[in-house]
């Protein structure tokens, strides 16, 4: 083979390679710790695990007629048992989300996580089997969080108000600048999230949806770089702490313009689905290329020096 031709060829698979490398790079990692892991099957399992959720509803679903969503949301356990996890008992006692299906809480506090697995594979009711979607392991997460990670917010959220009880802002917003700014931006307003077809931004989920902003900020979201409240070794209060402060940030959407207001082509998205207005998309992408720029950095110097290779092999052959 002639030297320039072998060049050539360990130029492209270098290329190649790095293609691959990169890809993987980006796809999903899942939580090192079992109850964040567990917390994000909870949120949305077919996201956890890098799957489209089944189709159609899940058969349980039927049983009940006030919560009128359909589809995907159907099957998550977030959207039966509530961001509270007291069902019934909890915040989806009552309005759009409503199913009457039990109270977690209550329910697992006598089980053993053997016990809650066996609940997740059909034991009680069959149509509450999940074992044809989930393996053995992911049961076992699950379990593990509602044993381990699932906590009671009665103490720290008024569930009328929705306001944290004694949060501490000042806490809240040294927490928030240290691990939270860089992406979501001082007012919160960085990212924008697309719920059920409304825009919102950190301060709107804070004082809309409160648990829900607990249980991702103390556990991550499915399939995001994001740092986890677990990990970080952070206590119940400080995530409450943040809420405080979250609460405070700017949550009116509907008096802002935003790029895609009034656009009326595009389908709800799913509860937390990434930004899908033009602007939103754009800051979305560009925290994931912020977030790649180790590995963009070492695919230019790649791409450079296979660049003076070949101009250094071309030369040669004149
Ligand atoms: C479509 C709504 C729906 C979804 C989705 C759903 N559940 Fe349930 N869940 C129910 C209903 C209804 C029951 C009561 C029937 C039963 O005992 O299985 C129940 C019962 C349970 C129980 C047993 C409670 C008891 O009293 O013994 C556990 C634990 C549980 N669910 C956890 C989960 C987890 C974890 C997920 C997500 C993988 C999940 N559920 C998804 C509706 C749902
Ligand atoms: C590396 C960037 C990054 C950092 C740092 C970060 N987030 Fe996020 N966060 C995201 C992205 C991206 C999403 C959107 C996920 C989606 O919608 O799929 C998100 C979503 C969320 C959500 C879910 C909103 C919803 O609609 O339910 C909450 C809550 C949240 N972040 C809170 C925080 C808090 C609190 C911190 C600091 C402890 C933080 N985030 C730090 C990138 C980040």
């Amino acid at each position: 083979m002639r030297p320039l031709n072998r060049i050539l060829l360990v130029a492209i698979a270098t290329i190649l390679l790095l293609g691959v490398g990169t890809v993987s790079a980006r796809s999903f990692k899942a939580p090192s710790d079992d109850v964040s892991a567990g917390a994000q099957l909870y949120d949305r399992w077919y996201a956890a695990i890098g799957v489209s959720a089944p189709d159609g509803n899940m058969p349980l679903w039927g049983t009940q007629t006030t919560n009128t969503r359909s589809g995907p949301d159907t099957w998550r356990c977030s959207e039966c048992h509530g961001w509270d996890y007291q069902g019934a008992d909890g915040a989806y006692r009552s309005g759009s989300h409503a199913t009457g299906f039990p109270n977690l809480m209550t329910a697992t506090a006598g089980m053993s996580t053997d016990e809650i697995v066996a609940t997740l594979k059909g034991s009680k009711e069959p149509a509450h089997d999940f074992s044809s979607y989930l393996d053995d392991k992911n049961l076992e997460k699950l379990a593990r969080f509602l044993k381990e990670g699932v906590l009671d917010d009665s103490f720290a959220i008024d569930h009328v108000t929705l306001k944290t009880k004694g949060g501490n802002l000042e806490h809240g917003k040294k927490l928030y600048d240290e691990t939270c700014v860089r992406c979501h931006g001082a007012d919160g307003k960085l990212i924008i999230f697309r719920t059920e077809g409304v825009n919102e931004y950190l301060g709107s989920v804070a004082n809309r949806d409160p648990y829900r902003f607990l249980h991702r900020t103390r556990f991550g979201v499915a399939g995001t770089e994001m740092p986890i409240g677990r990990e970080l070794g952070w206590k119940p209060a400080d995530g409450v702490d943040v809420l405080a402060y979250a609460q405070s940030l700017p949550s009116g959407m509907e008096q802002e313009p935003v790029a895609n207001a009034g656009a009326g082509s595009e389908p709800p998205q799913k509860l937390g689905g990434p930004a899908s207005g033009v602007f939103g998309g754009m800051l979305t992408g560009l925290g994931a290329v912020l977030g790649m720029v180790g590995i963009s950095a070492l695919f230019l110097f790649t791409l450079i020096v296979i660049g003076v290779l070949v101009v250094w092999a071309l030369r040669k052959r004149q």
